[in-house]
């Protein structure tokens, strides 16, 4: 039987290429940069699907000029910012992502994100590997410690209870504010606050995990970072458009905002320059769900997603209308 034709914008782990090249006729570049959106759309000629992560942003023009072949795109993310969902739909195109794969894995990436920018992890790092340090002082590199501390979750979803779930274990109090309030097996004793800047007000830790949309579009800016309490340690591992960088990056300066730990950027894989000059960020290059387990679990359900729209069968996660 013909195998169908896959276009893939990307490398993947050894079993998830093992899987593409046993399964499709693979279509891709081969000096590893990204498709422009020409290049792309050429590409997807008499295509049946695309296999794409989030460097490929696919907008309104993008599905108005896709091959009418193509039945499924497949993304290997939760995150759905750089899709646009509603051109998909018109164009009866399925959309796969991989909600149930990066959830353990991103919110060991937020603790992390807590405690590196708590306990001045970068400062900390560069005094031993420079050789500056010296004698210990007492007074020297004192972080802030999560024990008691209130943790204000914005965006209670998967990430958003699994990060809850491991604060509890630091003794952290959680809030939380999020579209709807969540039944109270899943909330347990998390405070529920509708309007988001009232959890601003008493979040010590505002913790980032809602998706990018044009509501948390610039979230957290000079406006509302005002609204924390002083010395408030943000932690981002959403998405970087959730944050106006130069608001941020003042706040950090003056010493308003104590800390902040990022793994998100809006203009990733470039970062705000500023946030680099200062001490009190602690920054990852975006490695949520870059653990051996996470990756592959979503290389396997995203194509999971492809061969079942292919094949007729129900699939494992399709952008829905209530995911939207
Ligand atoms: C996601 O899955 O959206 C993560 O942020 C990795 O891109």
């Amino acid at each position: 039987m013909k195998k169908p034709i896959l276009v893939v914008t990307s490398r993947f782990i050894k079993p998830i290429e093992v899987r593409i090249e046993k399964e499709y006729q693979v279509r891709r570049k081969t000096d590893e940069t990204l498709f422009t959106r020409d290049g792309l759309l050429a590409a997807a000629e008499g295509a049946d699907a695309l296999f794409i992560t989030p460097s490929d942003r696919l907008d309104a023009n993008f599905f108005e000029r896709v091959s009418p072949y193509v039945k499924v795109i497949s993304i290997y993310s939760v995150g759905l910012d750089h899709i646009d969902l509603r051109a998909a739909a018109e164009r009866h195109i399925a959309i796969g992502y991989t909600p149930t794969a990066v959830t353990g894995a991103t919110a060991d990436v937020a603790i992390l994100l807590f405690l590196g920018a708590s306990r001045r992890a970068f400062e900390a790092q560069e005094l031993g590997r420079t050789g500056e340090w010296t004698l210990s002082r007492s007074g020297a590199l004192l972080g802030w410690q999560l024990t008691g501390k209130i943790l204000g979750i914005l965006g209670m979803g998967r990430i958003g209870q699994a990060v809850a779930k491991r604060a509890r274990a630091f003794g952290m109090k959680i809030h939380y504010s999020n579209r709807h309030q969540l039944p109270q097996e899943k909330a347990g004793d998390a405070v529920f606050h509708a309007d988001p800047l009232k959890l601003l007000r008493v979040s010590q830790f505002p913790s980032l995990h809602a998706p990018e949309t044009e509501n948390t579009h610039q979230f957290l800016n000079a406006k509302t970072i005002g609204l924390l309490p002083h010395g408030a340690i943000v932690i981002n591992a959403a998405r970087g458009g959730l944050i106006v960088d130069s608001d941020l990056i003042a706040a950090l300066k003056t010493g308003r905002v104590a800390a902040a730990g990022l793994d998100v950027f809006e203009r990733e894989p470039k970062l705000n320059p500023g946030y680099a000059e200062l001490r009190n960020t602690f920054l990852l290059p975006h490695i949520g769900s870059a653990t051996i387990e996470s990756r592959t679990l979503m290389g396997m359900i995203a194509l999971d997603n492809i061969d079942a729209v292919l094949t007729g069968k129900p699939a494992p996660s399709l952008v829905t209308a209530h995911t939207e």
